[in-house]
């Protein structure tokens, strides 16, 4: 479809030497004040790619023909060329800040004049496109979180999910209680906590559908016990880096624990800066009727590197952050500084301990 153009202006001889450059590329309507212009506008509001607007005109001047078209939200989808012989600086900014695109000036140079509106024209094609794609895009991303919803309503609902989320429940009871009686036993032992808190939570219906068709899988209790390793997860809080090794071999060796996988992060850190040693283990609960084995992911690390790990999950979620790439990067340096501190912190631990013996 060949677009609109409309030339408004008083001075018929402007009209016609803006027909006569334009006419072999657009279809060309005029009119010769405003009140003319927003009438032609009413009729092809879609159709209109440009309007070449004169300033000065009797009964309606450029100037209210700007306001009204911003007044009907036209502004933003048609683009607007001032066509003057001013020449004033502050009159061409004000005209700027009403809106307009552009400027273009009498005495009227075919080429200039063509490439200018070309451009114009061509930049508000592509701007069209792109807020088209943005609120496709948006109107997908809410479906997506609408089927998300349904599906996490229906788990909820499900029985043998709710069975299956209660021996992941389960499961990180037991893995608390292991870490518990170890801390127990270290306190009498060596005066001291192995670890300062655990946090434990399960995954919600939620993130476990998410999760799934990111990976591909349809919906079912045995994809959810055969491809998620995170659906319980405990998370160890230590004072000390050597304190995380002691505990997690500690934690590995009792003879009903599986070791899965073993991700060490402290020794091998994200390129973020992230520090954690994580292990997914396999651990049999003891129900009425049968022994069944939960994984559980394991996640230890000091405080230190639980504040950091907290923090830059914000990031992680968070959208459209000012300054994103400057935060990565002073995360990254605090991160290193974090590991020299911890470590100078077990130094000064262990002095006072050899100190003490
Ligand atoms: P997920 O699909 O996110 O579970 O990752 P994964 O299966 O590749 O496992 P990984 O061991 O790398 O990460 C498991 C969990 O550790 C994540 O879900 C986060 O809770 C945490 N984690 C991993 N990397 C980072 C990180 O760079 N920053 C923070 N804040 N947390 C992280
Ligand atoms: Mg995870």
């Amino acid at each position: 479809m060949q677009g609109r153009i409309l030339v408004v202006d008083d001075a018929e001889i402007n009209r016609e030497i803006l027909r006569d450059m334009l006419e072999d590329d657009y279809i060309v309507d005029t009119a010769e004040d405003g009140e003319e212009a927003l009438l032609r506008l009413w009729e092809y509001p879609e159709e209109t790619v440009a309007i070449l607007l004169d300033l000065q005109m009797p009964k309606m001047d450029g100037f209210a023909v700007i306001a009204a078209m911003k007044g009907y939200g036209w502004l933003k989808k048609i683009p607007v060329l001032v066509i003057s012989s001013e020449s004033a600086v502050d009159i061409e900014n004000h005209c700027f800040s009403l809106g307009v695109s552009d400027f273009i000036h009498k005495p009227f140079e075919s080429s200039i004049v063509k490439n200018r509106i070309r451009n114009t024209v061509e930049l508000f094609v592509c701007k069209k496109q792109l807020e088209q794609k943005v609120e496709k895009q948006s109107e997908k991303l809410k479906e997506q979180s609408q089927i998300i919803e349904m599906q996490a309503e229906k788990l909820r609902k499900a029985e043998p999910f709710n069975n299956l989320m209660m021996q992941y429940h389960c499961a990180i009871m037991e893995i608390e209680t292991k870490l518990k009686i170890l801390n127990e036993e270290f306190s009498r032992e060596y005066k001291r906590n192995p670890f300062e808190s655990i946090k434990s939570r399960l995954k919600t219906p939620e993130s476990i559908y998410e999760k799934l068709i990111r990976k591909g899988h349809s919906i079912s209790v045995e994809n959810i016990e055969e491809h998620l390793a995170d659906v319980a997860g405990v998370r160890v809080i230590c004072s000390f880096p050597d304190d995380i090794y002691r505990l997690a071999k500690l934690l590995i060796r009792q003879d009903d624990i599986i070791l899965l996988k073993e991700k060490d992060y402290i020794r091998n850190p994200k390129s973020n800066g992230y520090r954690s040693l994580h292990l997914i283990i396999s651990i049999p609960i003891f129900l009425s009727h049968e022994k069944k084995y939960r994984k559980v992911e394991v996640q230890f690390r000091t405080i230190a590197m639980d504040f950091w790990a907290s923090l830059e999950h914000k990031l992680k979620y968070k959208k459209n952050v000012k300054d994103a790439e400057e935060i990565v990067e002073q995360l990254k340096i605090c991160a290193d500084s974090i590991e020299t501190l911890d470590y100078q912190m077990q130094e000064i631990r262990n002095k006072i301990d050899r100190h003490n013996k």
